[in-house]
C-alpha cells in the first residue's frame, strides 16, 4: 500500500473513532412524556419514528396529507405505549399549513420538546427537463415549509430547551444525476439550518439543531425509484428512525447513517473528477 493511502485510511479510522467517543449516551427516560411533532409520518422513516417515540412513552402529534393513514398510525402508536397520539392532516405546499400544524401541536401538547422535520414531496427520478413549476413546488414542500415550521416553533422550543431535527440526505452534500430538484432542496436545508445553528449559538439559544445525513433507506418510495438503477445497499427504515431520534434527543449536531455517508462526506472534495466519474458509472446509464 502506498504511504499516502495508509495515512488517508488511518485518518479516516481516527475520525470515525473520535465521532464514536464523543457521542453522548442516550437515555430512553428522557423521552417519556416528551412532546414531539413528526412530519411526513404516514409512511417510511417518519412512520417508524412515530412508533419508536410511542415505545419510549412520548406524546406525539403526527402530520402528512392522508388523514386515514394518519389515523391508523396514531392508533398503533397508542397501542405501543404513546402517552398521547394525535394527527393533523396538512399539505406542506400550502402557504399556511406549516404554521397551522405547529400551532396545533403546541396547543394540544401544551408546548413542544422536539420538532422533527422529515416530510418530502415526491419527485421523479429522471434527467432535468426544465420543469420549473415542479422545482418551485418541491422547494416549497421540502425546504420552505421546514424554515417556516422551525421559526414558528422556536419560542416554544426556547421555553422547553428543545430541539429541531432536520432529516436531510447525503444528496444534500454531494450531487448526483437524475435528482436535480430533490438534491437542490436538501442542499438548501443544509445551508439554511447551518446558518440558523450559528445564529442560535450566537444568541445563547436553548434550542439544539440536529441535521441527519442519510444514505439509501429501504422505504417503499425510495425502493420504487432506484430498484432498477442503483446497486447501493439500502438500510432499514426502522433503524434509521431510531438513530435519528437518539441523535436528536442527545442534542448532537449531525447524524450520519449509515456509516458510509460519513466517509463520503469526508472525502467528497478529494478528487472531484474521479468522484463524478464513479457516480455516473454507478448508474449504468446508456445514451439513447
Ligand atoms: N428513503 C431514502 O432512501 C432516504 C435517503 C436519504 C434521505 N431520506 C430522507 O428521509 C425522509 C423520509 O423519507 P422516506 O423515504 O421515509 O419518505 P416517504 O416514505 O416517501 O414519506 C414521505 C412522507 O411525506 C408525506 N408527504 C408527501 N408530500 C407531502 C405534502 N405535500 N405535504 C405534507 N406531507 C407530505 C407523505 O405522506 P402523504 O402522502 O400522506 O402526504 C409521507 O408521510 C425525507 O426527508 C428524505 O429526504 C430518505
Ligand atoms: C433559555 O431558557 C431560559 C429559562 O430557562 C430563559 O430565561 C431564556 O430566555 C432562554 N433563552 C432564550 C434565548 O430564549
Amino acid at each position: 500500500m502506498k504511504t499516502l493511502t495508509k495515512v488517508l485510511l488511518a485518518s479516516v479510522a481516527a475520525a470515525l473513532l473520535a465521532v464514536k467517543w464523543n457521542a453522548p449516551t442516550f437515555n430512553p427516560e428522557s423521552l417519556r412524556g416528551a412532546r414531539v411533532l413528526v412530519t411526513g409520518a404516514s409512511s417510511g422513516i417518519g412512520e417508524q419514528m412515530a412508533y419508536h417515540y410511542a415505545k419510549f412513552g412520548a406524546q406525539i402529534v403526527i402530520t402528512a396529507r392522508r388523514e386515514k393513514v394518519l389515523h391508523q398510525v396514531t392508533e398503533k402508536c397508542l397501542s405501543m405505549g404513546a402517552q398521547k397520539a394525535l394527527y393533523i392532516a396538512a399539505d406542506m405546499s400550502s402557504d399556511s399549513d406549516p404554521e397551522r400544524v405547529v400551532n396545533f401541536a403546541v396547543d394540544h401538547l401544551g408546548g413542544l420538546d422536539h420538532l422533527v422535520l422529515n416530510h418530502i414531496g415526491s419527485s421523479p427520478f429522471s434527467m432535468w427537463e426544465g420543469d420549473v413549476q415542479h422545482l418551485q413546488w418541491l422547494m416549497k414542500v421540502n425546504f420552505l415549509s421546514y424554515a417556516q415550521m422551525a421559526w414558528k416553533a422556536l419560542p416554544s422550543l426556547e421555553q422547553s430547551k428543545g430541539s429541531v431535527v432536520v432529516v436531510s440526505s447525503i444528496l444534500g452534500k454531494l450531487t448526483s444525476p437524475f435528482v436535480a430538484p430533490y438534491t437542490s432542496t436538501k442542499f438548501a436545508l443544509n445551508g439554511f439550518f447551518g446558518a440558523l445553528k450559528h445564529e442560535l449559538t450566537m444568541k445563547n439559544s436553548n434550542v439544539s439543531i440536529t441535521t441527519c445525513t442519510l444514505g439509501l433507506i429501504d422505504t417503499e418510495s425510495a425502493m420504487e425509484k432506484v430498484k432498477d438503477v442503483s446497486h447501493v445497499p439500502a438500510y432499514p427504515a426502522s433503524e434509521a428512525a431510531l438513530n435519528i431520534i437518539k441523535t436528536g434527543a442527545t442534542r448532537q449536531r449531525e447524524l450520519f447513517y449509515p456509516w458510509y455517508t460519513y466517509i463520503v462526506a469526508l472525502i467528497r472534495d478529494f478528487s472531484p473528477d474521479a468522484r463524478d466519474y464513479m457516480i455516473q458509472k454507478s448508474y449504468g446509464y446508456k445514451k439513447a
